[in-house]
């Protein structure tokens, strides 16, 4: 039996014996970092507040930040809200995968309060990643799962960056290797007439106007009234200044490339996010590649233009939020 002696989080191999414990440790209320195919989740019975409340306080999240409940299958998340027309085709054409809905709660959603911060809406997603998927099944029941980080800092994409950034809060860990995606789900909300995405991700507008020509693009200037609480909050962070310019190379900056070239020169350290200039590519390698640096201890990163287009929107976004996260905004100054 797994046991919990330990100061520091033990990462478990997905073994069939392995995820029934800590199928057995969920229903009790435990935490489990789980890979996704987007980022790791910290994962705990959404159904529990005890469990929900040990995932704010080991991430240290704010609490009017709700959670996305993840399921098994579409039908499964029919049990707590309610799917319309749009829903229904979304969740069709995208899942399993990284696809997370906005939907209105039915009047005996499982899920409890905490986790949704009190609102009447609830995020739901049906991972893809086999792991999560199993999990999922083996449990019966929504699992909500937070990006398995410590708020504010970068969302992990390996057993072993979830370990740096909880491996004292939390104790168990299931690696999966790194994830397919690299960054989070495309959060679409679908509880009002008009869909409109409240977080981009590699679900890009494109990929889901073909399914539903209404979806509303991602308006970061709307961030003032965020419909997805969490994206008002500081994020995304890696611990060393970022910027979205590359000239006057600083002492010990690290130049985060993209494309074939040619690059700036005169950078310490040069890691290229897609050589191709492929933006699935690039988001993949996104979090692994700040991580590195991060973890390097370089002085600063500089970072290359991307374009703001396909998966790139996402990308954008994420880096955008860093450059502002570790530089906060002087108003005025
Ligand atoms: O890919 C992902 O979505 C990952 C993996 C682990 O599934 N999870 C993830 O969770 O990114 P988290 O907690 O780091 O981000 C969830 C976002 C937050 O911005 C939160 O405010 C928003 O979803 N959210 C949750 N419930 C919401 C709701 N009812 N309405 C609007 N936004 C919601
Ligand atoms: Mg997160």
């Amino acid at each position: 039996m797994l046991t919990d002696t330990m100061h520091q989080a033990q990462i478990l191999l997905p073994t069939p014996d392995n995820l029934s414990q800590l199928q057995q440790l969920l229903l009790q209320g435990e935490l489990v970092a789980m890979p996704t195919e987007t980022v790791y989740g910290l994962a705990g019975d959404a159904t529990n507040p005890a469990a929900v409340a040990k995932i704010y306080s080991a991430k240290k999240r704010p609490p009017r930040n709700p959670l996305i409940a993840h399921y098994a299958s579409l039908e499964a998340a029919a049990v707590d809200v309610e799917f319309n027309d749009i829903a229904y085709r979304l969740a069709k054409a995208f899942w399993p995968g990284p696809l997370t809905l906005v939907l209105p709660q039915k009047p005996d959603c499982r899920v409890c309060d905490l986790a949704t911060a009190g609102l009447d809406t609830l995020a739901v997603r049906v991972p893809a990643h086999p792991i999560a998927h199993q999990l999922l099944t083996l449990c019966e029941r929504p699992l909500v799962a937070p990006s398995a980080n410590l708020s504010g800092q970068l969302s992990p994409v390996s057993a072993h960056q979830v370990l740096q950034s909880l491996g004292e809060r939390i104790s168990w860990i299931v690696d999966g290797g790194g994830c397919e995606k690299g960054i989070e789900s495309t959060i679409v909300d679908v509880s009002t007439d008009v869909p409109v995405i409240l977080r981009p991700g590699s679900i890009t507008l494109t990929m889901l106007r073909a399914v539903v020509d209404t979806v509303q693009d991602f308006n970061p200037t709307d961030m003032h009234f965020p419909k997805a609480p969490g994206m008002l909050y500081r994020h995304y962070a890696p611990a060393c200044r970022l910027r979205l310019t590359t000239d006057n190379p600083q002492t010990g900056e690290a130049l985060l490339a993209f494309g074939e070239g040619p690059l700036p020169q005169g950078f310490d350290i040069v890691l290229n996010l897609s050589s191709e200039g492929d933006l699935e590519e690039a988001a993949a390698h996104l979090f692994a590649y700040l991580y590195q640096l991060e973890q390097a201890g370089v002085s600063g990163i500089a970072v290359m233009p991307i374009p703001d287009v396909d998966v790139g929107v996402a990308i954008n976004e994420r880096l955008r939020k860093a450059a502002e996260s570790v530089i906060p905004a002087k108003a005025g100054i």
